[in-house]
């Protein structure tokens, strides 16, 4: 009976920090092409040159030294990870940023790119993946 307990109580921990780690955001399907055209990443780095790059790093710098001065950091978009990342997770953090939990209570400084059109959005999220290392 206790192990019972004590093994239900593990699996809602477990399943809470889980449910942490990917919150739900809407499934999206990019444009067709989008995520591979060239000119649509050429696109994406002019606007995250302009907008994204104080915080993200410059393309050329990999890395800014400023993005660990925000707690928590700046994300590292030279990771390989994000070659990968969901599209509709990139684009749903670009157009909420910090407006929603966790990242809320977690003193997030990422805005909410809100104002972008939906295909200015896509742009930044065909570059954020083909920028990664
Ligand atoms: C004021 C600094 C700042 C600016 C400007 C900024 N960001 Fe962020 N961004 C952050 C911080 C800090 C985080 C990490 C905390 C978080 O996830 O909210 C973050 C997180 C993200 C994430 C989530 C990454 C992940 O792995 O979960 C994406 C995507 C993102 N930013 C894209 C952008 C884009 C695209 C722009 C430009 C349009 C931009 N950011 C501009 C500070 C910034």
């Amino acid at each position: 009976m206790i192990r019972t307990i004590i093994f239900a109580v593990a699996l809602t921990l477990v399943l809470a920090a889980c449910g942490e780690q990917t919150p739900g955001y809407p499934a999206r399907q990019a444009p067709a092409g989008v995520l591979t055209d060239a000119a649509q990443i050429a696109a994406g780095r002019t606007l995250f040159h302009d907008k994204c790059a104080t915080c993200h790093g410059h393309p050329d710098e990999g890395r800014s030294p400023r993005a660990d001065f925000f707690q928590p950091p700046a994300s590292d978009f030279s990771s390989p990870a994000y070659r990968t990342a969901d599209p509709a997770y990139l684009f749903w953090r670009i157009e909420v940023g910090k407006t929603v939990e966790p990242y809320l209570s977690r003193g997030s400084v990422m805005p909410s790119w809100r104002g972008l059109s939906d295909e200015e959005i896509w742009q930044l999220v065909a570059y954020l993946r083909a920028r990664a290392g």
